[in-house]
């Protein structure tokens, strides 16, 4: 399957992503670890990104489409993938249909995660990733690894985003009602938008999640 994670800033995209991934067997892309690995790296790309993440505003769609289309093309998206954070504004979504377009492929389904805001704020608010890989994802209350501030998957170190302070934290949330839900539109006009709840326990929304897509596939 092809599919597409939309929802706010802290809505649980990543968290569900790793579970829908492996349940589905498709690569789990992440265009907001693929910037972090690369600032972890040091590289030209990471350099550029980071300065717009740390505002909360979205990397340049130059950068940031060729990045996204250069990790579908590897050999393990070829039969599907699940995207987190991309597309983030219509333009990539013009950009990713014209890719799928060319290689005679579509997107089967754009999973909607529907959180409210104040608990968004709540779960960015207490929100550690790992720095040997930020799509390991922890809460200090609402999942709490086994060991405070180290990684239950890999050992690694936990820390705070830094894009996780409260002013960075509003205008991420500015940046996603204005430039990123205007996709679900765009997408709801293609008849591919399924909206669930993200409230509740993590399981009980992946239950919801995996339901939902089995209802789109059928
Ligand atoms: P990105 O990394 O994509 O961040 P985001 O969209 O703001 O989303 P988050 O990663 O903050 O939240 P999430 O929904 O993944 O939630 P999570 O699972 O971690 O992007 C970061 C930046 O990169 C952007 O601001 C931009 O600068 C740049 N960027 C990325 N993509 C781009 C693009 N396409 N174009 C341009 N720029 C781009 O969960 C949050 C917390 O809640 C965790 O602590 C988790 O444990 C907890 N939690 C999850 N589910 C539950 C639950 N059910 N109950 C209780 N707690 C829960
Ligand atoms: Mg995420």
């Amino acid at each position: 399957m092809r599919i597409v994670l939309v929802g706010p800033p802290g809505a649980g995209k990543g968290t569900q992503a790793a579970y829908l991934a492996e349940n589905l067997a498709i690569p789990h892309i992440s265009t907001g670890d693929l910037f972090r690995a690369n600032i972890s790296q040091g590289t030209p790309l990471g350099l550029e990104a980071k300065s717009y993440m740390d505002a909360g505003n979205l990397v340049p769609d130059e950068v940031t489409i060729g990045m996204a289309r250069d990790r579908m093309n590897q050999a393990d998206a070829a039969n599907g993938f699940l995207l987190d954070g991309f597309p983030r504004n219509v333009s990539q979504a013009e950009a990713l249909d014209e890719a799928l377009k060319d290689d005679s492929v579509q997107l089967d389904a754009v999973l909607d995660l529907e959180v409210p805001e104040d608990e968004v704020v709540k779960r960015i608010a207490g929100r550690r990733i790992c720095r040997k890989d930020s799509g390991h994802v922890f809460h200090v209350a609402y999942n709490p690894p086994k060991q405070e501030g180290v990684c239950d998957v890999c050992g690694g170190e936990l820390y705070q985003r830094d894009d996780d302070r409260e002013d960075t934290v509003r205008n991420r949330l500015e940046v996603y009602h204005t430039q990123t839900e205007p996709i679900i539109d765009y997408y709801r006009a293609q008849g591919l938008v399924t909206t669930i709840s993200a409230m509740g326990k993590v399981q009980d929304v992946t239950a919801r999640a995996m339901a939902a897509l089995e209802r789109e596939a059928a």
